[in-house]
């Protein structure tokens, strides 16, 4: 028997990511590899990365600076260690990173993980190996299904990829490049993989893809079938009792998805759904093809089939020629909707995108990186406010829990809410995997604290009680 070689992913950006990496594992399983939570006594090593702004796709290469002292060590050891970079600065750079960082020896886009064995064969004989084309056409046509039935359940919660890429060209954003044009699964093989985790202990579905509700999955009729229709199938697999989807746009919001949430006890009462600005002129320059008053309406057709849903969004501050006005406009339409959270960013230009070449106006006299630090925080002290008076609404209430797992303190259980707070209460580890109602005591930082209301497990619920977002 051959020793088993060690693996250590680190992956960046999006649930996709998390997602791919998964897969990566699960690829490399049958050739010998098991995971290693360190990178200094992997024989394998990958950077699962992500590019989409500056900052984050910058990390890859002082990561790699510190690999380098790592591979020398091991060579010195007797010991070979490779280092691979995948994910989306992979796909955008390609074989820029081997010049850059020699250390490197395999680049693998995100379209080719099912390849990795043979590209890892080939750089032990050539030295290296590249493979960051996008395979034409359909990404999950061709066979082995690239998003493949080997994924493995890994808990009470699991991601399904149902699309990637978009299509959308948000001027500002590198996804349509890194991870190419929208496409979506086969109906037939998202519900193998939902069956099968549900089999080996799933409880809850999170569907993903850059622009999921763009999804148009053929179905077994042989019609593409929309996000919305593909819920309701879902929602009958036995097991599932929660499901959730991430990312959308708004612009994609049907009447079916609306429905689902209508219908669907097991869909959250929680949408992630980004808006990035409140100021129509600089929505039109991101061209997000929506209005402000769009975006707002859009919440409210959710709002009127399930008035406990809750929402959270993507900001953007600084975009090119952002105003003191637009930024208002911003914080109004926070204001207006009450969000129980949202992440914010400082505008980050990126290589190749439309918005990179655009002129700035906004700073007249001023430094562009204090203004942009001064919105950021303003907008973040209005979401933070926002996100305190939601989860301090929960203080009180009982609400339905999914248990995962054991907590780090002793003998508590920690699970997540319909909008997902983690909640702890004491008790058996017989309650993994069940919904249960909590009565919650308080709010430790992010952490609801309560006590369970009863033993009755609950196969799916719907009962959650209205939380307002306290805005
Ligand atoms: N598909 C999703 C999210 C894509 S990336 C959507 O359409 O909303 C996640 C978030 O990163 C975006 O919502 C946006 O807020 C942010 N982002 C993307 N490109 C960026 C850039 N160039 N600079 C700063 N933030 C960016
Ligand atoms: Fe990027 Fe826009 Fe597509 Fe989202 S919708 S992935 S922000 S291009
Ligand atoms: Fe980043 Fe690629 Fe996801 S750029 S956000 S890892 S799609």
């Amino acid at each position: 028997m051959t020793t088993p070689r060690k693996l250590h992913i680190k992956s960046y950006g999006c649930q996709m990511n998390v997602y791919d990496a998964q897969r990566m594992v699960d690829t490399l399983a049958p050739e010998g590899f098991v995971e290693t939570a360190s990178a200094e006594d992997a024989d394998l090593v990958i950077l699962n990365t992500c590019h989409i702004r500056e900052k984050a796709s910058e990390k890859v290469y002082s990561e790699l600076g510190r690999l380098r002292t790592a591979k020398d060590e091991a060579a010195r050891n007797g010991r070979e260690m490779r280092i691979a970079v995948a994910g989306c600065v992979a796909q955008a750079e390609g074989s820029e990173i081997i010049r850059r960082a020699p250390v490197v020896d395999v680049v693998v886009g995100p379209q080719s993980y099912h390849h990795l064995p043979q590209l890892l064969a080939k750089a032990k004989i050539d030295g290296r190996a590249i493979e960051t084309e996008f395979p034409i056409e359909d990404k999950f046509a061709a066979l082995p299904d690239p998003k493949p039935a080997v994924i493995r359940a890994r808990g009470i919660s699991s991601f399904v990829t149902v699309q990637e890429g978009c299509d959308k060209f948000c001027t500002f954003c590198v996804v349509p490049y890194t991870r190419g044009m929208e496409v979506s699964r086969p109906v037939a093989r998202i519900i193998d993989d939902v069956k099968r985790l549900a089999d080996n202990g799933v409880r809850e579905i999170t569907l993903i893809g850059q622009n999921v509700n763009a999804f148009h999955g053929e179905g077994d009729d042989g019609k593409p079938w929309s996000l919305g229709k593909l819920l309701y199938r879902l929602a009958d697999i036995r097991g599932i009792v929660r499901l959730r989807y991430s990312t959308s746009h708004p612009r994609d919001v049907d009447d079916a998805l609306i429905e689902a949430h209508r219908d669907i006890p097991a869909v959250m009462p929680f949408v992630h759904l980004p808006v990035q600005s409140g100021s129509d002129r600089i929505l039109e320059a991101m061209n997000r093809k929506h209005t402000a008053a769009d975006y707002a309406r859009t919440v409210e057709r959710f709002r009127k089939v399930r008035e406990d849903i809750a929402f959270s969004s993507d900001f953007i501050v600084g975009f090119p020629g952002e105003t003191e006005e637009d930024f208002l406009a911003t914080l109004a339409l926070v204001r207006q909707i009450g969000y129980a959270g949202a992440y914010s960013f400082k505008y980050s230009p990126r290589p190749g995108t439309p918005a990179a070449d655009m002129r700035e106006t906004v700073t007249t006299g001023l430094d562009k990186t204090a203004v942009m630090d001064e919105r950021l925080a303003r907008l973040q002290d209005l979401i933070d406010s926002q996100q305190a008076a939601f989860n301090k609404a929960a203080i009180g209430k009982t609400v339905d829990v999914l248990f995962e797992r054991a907590a780090r303190n002793p003998g508590q259980i920690v699970g997540r809410t319909a909008y997902l707070q983690p909640a702890h209460v004491v008790a058996s580890p017989d309650i993994i995997g069940q919904v249960l109602p909590v009565t919650i005591d308080s709010l430790e930082r992010y952490s609801l604290i309560g006590k369970l209301a009863g033993h009755t497990p609950i196969a799916a619920s719907r009962s959650q009680p209205a939380m307002t977002t306290g805005a």
